[in-house]
């Protein structure tokens, strides 16, 4: 068997990939270890930022693939109980972001995808890659049924996660990882509960609290915990006391709670995000902290640059986009990830006195003042929000 791409993971970035490739016309195999049922199902990210927005309808894609309301475009910071409007437009022209849940884009992705005639392969096991610096390499798999399965290709699209198989094909030494831990741990909490009148961020001296939109009858908060902390230190009396505490909203209404999970906050990218014919796309290359909801956003910068280099090497045999691929995407990650440091700092250390100290917690709160005051830094905000392009 043989195709153009082959694209390992159907998460967003390699859905992304195989619908673009479809709509240029290009074949591509996908083949992602858990069901489809489960895919569909996974809840993480929830916006779709400007930029996104707006390269999805370059590809004529925004309302198929699209669900969940535009975001108006209003950021709550809530500081000691005290409300902070921040607009997060940059001021540009056309759509703004979209309160988009990964699993709807993921579905809307899945259903485009196949009516546009694309091959995804579920419940694909022992994915392995071979001659990846040849001029054809090769994946070998086993379908569910156990048969193994021999695909040839011009390209491969490592789209499977921080936890995937392609980036462990790439030889020692090849790659660099730059890694940072943030020393910081997150409760996450799904529940059948009221979604906030704006994404809510709330800084507080029992920690950092957040509340988001997840759908009209649907919530994901965070909590600040320690690094190690286990879920099961967070029954629902715990869970909903801290959050009104922290909100500085005692009337806060709960609901039944359907997920729970803690986790470290980390960052990491490796560089350079290609070996070869493979690519690493999403985050198969980089993780990003979760504040500034950048994770997602960057997937879909990553597959639009692949798609583009391997429409234009197919298409006018030019080689530029192939080339250049891993350095234009480098750039934006470090972008974000700098956003993401710096939103990620000024919310926990501004009400963290225990691991900070005072003097950061001096910074932290000096940061958000000049947000809250200085129509510049809003402006700087919003752009690196929305995801402005930078020149
Ligand atoms: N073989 C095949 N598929 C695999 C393998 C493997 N060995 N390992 C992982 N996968 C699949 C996973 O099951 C998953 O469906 O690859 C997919 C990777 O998806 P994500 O982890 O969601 O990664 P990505 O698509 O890059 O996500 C982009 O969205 O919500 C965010 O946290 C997510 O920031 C990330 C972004």
């Amino acid at each position: 068997e043989s195709t153009t791409v082959v694209v390992i993971g159907a998460g967003p970035a390699g859905l992304t990939v195989a619908t673009l490739l479809r709509r240029c016309g290009i074949d591509c195999v996908v083949l992602e270890r858990r069901s489809r049922e489960y895919v569909a199902q996974r809840q993480r990210a929830g916006i779709v930022e400007s930029r996104a927005v707006r390269m999805f309808a370059s590809w004529g894609l925004a309302d198929l693939v699209l669900g969940g309301p535009p975001h108006d475009g209003i950021l709550e910071f809530r500081v000691d109980g005290e409300s902070h409007l921040v607009d997060d437009r940059d001021g540009s022209e056309g759509p703004g972001a979209r309160l988009c849940p990964q699993q709807v884009l993921v579905q809307k992705l899945t259903a485009a995808c196949l009516a546009d005639g694309g091959d995804l392969r579920h419940e694909a096991a022992d994915v392995s890659l071979h001659d990846l610096t040849g001029d054809r390499p090769t994946v070998r798999y086993r379908s569910a049924d156990g048969t193994l399965h021999t695909i040839t290709c011009d390209f491969v699209a490592g789209c499977d996660g921080d936890h995937g198989v392609t980036r462990t094909a790439v030889p020692d030494g090849v790659l660099t990882a730059h890694t940072h831990d943030h020393g910081i741990g997150w409760l996450t909490v799904l529940a059948d509960a009221p979604p906030p009148a704006h994404p809510l961020l709330a800084v507080s001296s029992q920690g950092f609290a957040a509340h988001f939109p997840r759908g009209p009858h649907s919530s994901r908060y965070y909590l600040q915990c320690p690094p190690d902390d286990h879920p099961d230190a967070w029954p629902d009396d715990r869970v909903w006391d801290a959050l009104r505490t922290r909100l500085a909203d005692p009337a806060l209404v709960a609901g039944p709670i359907t997920d729970r999970e803690t986790f470290r906050l980390r960052s990491l990218v490796h560089d350079p995000m290609r070996y070869g014919r493979l690519f690493l796309v999403g985050d198969a290359a980089h993780i990003v902290s979760p504040m500034g909801g950048k994770g997602m956003n960057l997937a879909l910068y990553d597959a639009d640059l692949f798609v583009r280099a391997v429409r234009d090497h197919v298409r006018d045999q030019d080689d530029t986009g192939l080339r250049t691929y891993s350095q234009r995407c480098l750039r934006r990650v470090w972008n974000d990830q700098e956003f993401s440091h710096w939103l990620t700092r000024t919310v926990h250390d501004a009400g963290d006195d225990t691991d900070s100290g005072p003097f950061l917690r001096q910074l932290a709160r000096s940061r958000l003042d000049r947000l809250f005051t200085s129509p510049t830094a809003a402006q700087a905000f919003a752009e690196l929000m929305t995801g402005l392009d930078p020149a």
